[in-house]
């Protein structure tokens, strides 16, 4: 489908669910942004969800979202169970804000919703030339080290810094791959990879509604599992955010909103050193990129290139949509 086409789809469908035509014309560019980057696991597959929220008053459609300023470079959001992406929207461009006044932004937020990918709020920050960093907690999908039941989400950790070129933005869960990944495969009738999620007897599974009723590995072991607590403390713990496994799954819990708490640092990088950080970036880069490849590399990737390219290319074509979710998105359109 074109973009152009797919974008008023979206936004007509958010604004049925009564979201304002501007907060819908967010969330619209980051579902659709998400299919470009070939990250549909956190693109239109969602709709559906976020839209079955608003219906049941578990997303609010029209927040009074409340930014209390604690000083000059700190500030603290109530997001009055806005959908995430809003929320977090007005986040990181105050942290930019806040960082541009004083060298360092840092905003926590509260009572907010899923708000897909970390990168696109890193992006925004970068692009202004600041060095940024994003958390935000997710529902219990990754059991703790030694624990038998899940209860960490697969907490991203996103970093991002300018580079003069295209941006370095690491952006991982701290689960060997996302949950969305497994429930777009749930919902396409697809396996998931080998070794990623247990079922619930502590089996290594490909069979995905086995893993969503089990655990999902970390990251090297113990230190994912230490990864993703650090973010459940920033996001939820420090902004009065939901923490400690109490995240709902925004999928099958409707037993209230999901009070996903989120947390956004922003550093001036000329802080310490002024204009030579991007000369020193630059040749941080080359100094990796010049190493001699490994078998099968022909060249050193450093994180961020891969979906930028990955950008470009899709911007130029249609976007492909399995006929699955071509049908929720016509019966979300006839509500
Ligand atoms: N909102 C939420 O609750 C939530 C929860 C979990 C994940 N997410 C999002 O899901 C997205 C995907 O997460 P993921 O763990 O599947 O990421 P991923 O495995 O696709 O990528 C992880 C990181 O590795 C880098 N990378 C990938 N291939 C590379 C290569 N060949 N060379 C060098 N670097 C490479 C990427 O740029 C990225 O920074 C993220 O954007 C994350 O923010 C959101």
């Amino acid at each position: 489908m074109k973009k152009s086409i797919l974008r008023t789809k979206v936004i007509q469908i958010l604004k049925k669910h009564k979201l304002s035509k501007k907060h819908s014309e967010i969330c619209a560019d980051y579902l659709i942004k998400a299919e470009l980057v070939g990250a549909k696991s956190h693109g239109l597959t969602r709709l559906r969800m976020y839209c079955q929220r608003i219906q049941k008053k578990l997303i609010n459609p029209k927040p009074r979202i409340k930014i209390k300023k604690i000083n000059s470079s700190i500030s603290h959001i109530d997001a009055d169970n806005s959908i995430g992406f809003v929320s977090a929207d007005i986040a990181i461009s105050q942290a930019i804000k806040n960082a541009k006044k004083t060298g360092i932004g840092l905003v926590g937020v509260k009572r907010s919703g899923h708000f897909g990918l970390s990168s696109f709020y890193a992006e925004q920050a970068v692009k202004k030339n600041l060095i940024v960093f994003c958390f935000t907690n997710a529902p219990p999908a990754l059991a703790p080290h030694g624990a038998k039941k899940s209860l960490f989400g697969t907490n991203p950790i996103c970093f991002g810094v300018p580079t003069g070129k295209v941006p370095f933005i690491l952006d991982t869960s701290t689960s060997i791959i996302n949950r969305g990944k497994i429930r777009r495969a749930h919902k396409l009738g697809e396996k998931i990879p080998y070794g990623v999620a247990l079922d619930k007897s502590g089996k290594i599974t490909t069979d995905p509604k086995r893993a969503l009723e089990g655990t999902q590995l970390p990251i090297a072991t113990f230190k994912g599992s230490g990864l993703a607590w650090m973010v459940d403390i920033l996001s939820g713990v420090l902004t009065g955010g939901s923490h400690g496994g109490k995240t709902k799954d925004p999928f099958d819990d409707f037993s209230g909103p999901q009070n996903v708490g989120h947390l956004f640092l922003t550093i001036n990088p000329k802080i310490f050193i002024g204009k030579k950080f991007l000369k020193e970036m630059k040749e941080n880069i080359r100094l990796v990129k010049k190493l001699p490849k490994a078998k099968g590399f022909n060249s050193i990737l450093y994180p961020g290139e891969r979906k930028n390219n990955l950008y470009k290319k899709n911007s130029k074509k249609d976007i492909s949509i399995p006929q699955k979710i071509l049908n929720e998105m016509n019966d979300l359109n006839v509500v």
